[in-house]
């Protein structure tokens, strides 16, 4: 299997000092249950942790932003903005509980930029909503972004995506409201296959998928691990951080030549997010078109 060049993956991440699943703004959030548990928190803490752990032993650099209280969901970054060839689009919430969390990511990103790891940061339009990498996943492989719309982002926001990056967004709707972000039922890998939940689509979001990945490299997931999140997978070369796996897909995957490396984050399912909500990647690169059409040409 022939890599991308992960070697100076850059990640941003937020400690979940104050993580919590406070309100209900999906399915799978309970704030009762979750107040009720005392060792919620400290669960978090050590799951996050070692997630944080396994990037940086894989050699990859972690960004971070520094917690805010009253701001539970921050933690998962994703949605902060989406990063491509060092321009940074910032995300705009459906609900306000997560609007407010705006302005601090704003002021990461432009402290990003002061450091000289971004070059721009830029906003959406007017009245577009769009949830950062939860909704638009960067393609490498293909050179293009996968983009989920419905629960959390507007349809229309792929116009604004192509504007700003100059590259094609390929737009699916959604159809499971547990799969609210793109990012819980899409994973493009590293080696170029597409893993995804077929049910969290709708038949012309199916159809637009099988129409760009020929079908030895659609690797469809069951019900069972979309529930246990193994789409919202982090790769990094040939490794794929995710929460959990069963043993029909970690066999698919071992046999693709990827080394599945399970690190329980159930605290951060109880909000409805995983290892790649929990991180942003930062140093992602598109092929110049030019290139990318003589290599389509060749
Ligand atoms: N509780 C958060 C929300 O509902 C979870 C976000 C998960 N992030 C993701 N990229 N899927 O917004």
């Amino acid at each position: 299997m022939t890599l991308l060049n992960d070697c100076t993956a850059r990640f941003l991440m937020c400690r979940p000092e104050h993580f919590a699943v406070s309100y209900t703004i999906n399915p799978w959030m309970n704030p009762k249950r979750w107040a009720r548990d005392a060792g919620a928190h400290a669960a978090a803490e050590r799951e996050w942790t070692a997630l944080h752990r396994k990037l940086v032993e894989l050699g990859a650099v972690v960004e971070l932003v520094p917690p805010a209280a009253g701001l539970p969901d921050l933690v998962f970054t994703a949605n902060a903005a989406f990063v491509l060839d060092r321009q940074a689009l910032l995300a705009r919430f459906r609900h306000p509980q997560r609007q407010r969390e705006e302005a601090h990511f704003e002021a990461a990103f432009r402290a990003l930029q002061a450091r000289g790891l971004i070059d721009a940061v830029r906003k959406l339009p007017e009245g577009l909503v769009l949830e950062g990498a939860g909704d638009c996943v960067w393609d490498g492989r293909r050179n293009l972004f996968w983009m989920g719309y419905g629960p959390r982002s507007d349809a229309a926001a792929a116009c604004a995506v192509e504007d700003a990056f100059a590259r094609e967004v390929v737009a699916l709707e959604l159809a499971d409201e547990r799969f609210y972000h793109m990012d819980t039922a899409l994973a493009p890998l590293p080696g170029g296959e597409v893993m995804y939940l077929p049910s969290a689509f709708t038949a012309a979001g199916n159809a637009a998928i099988r129409e760009r990945v020929a079908p030895q490299a659609r690797i469809e997931i069951a019900i069972e691990d979309g529930r246990r999140f193994a789409a919202n997978a982090v790769g990094l070369g040939e490794t794929l951080i995710m929460s959990g796996c069963g043993r029909r897909l970690r066999a698919e995957l071992d046999e693709r030549g990827y080394d599945v490396v399970s690190t329980p984050l159930s605290s951060f399912l109880r909000s409805g997010g995983s290892a790649f909500c929990l991180t942003l990647r930062l140093d992602r690169r598109s092929v110049p078109l030019a290139k990318a059409h003589n290599v389509a040409a060749a």
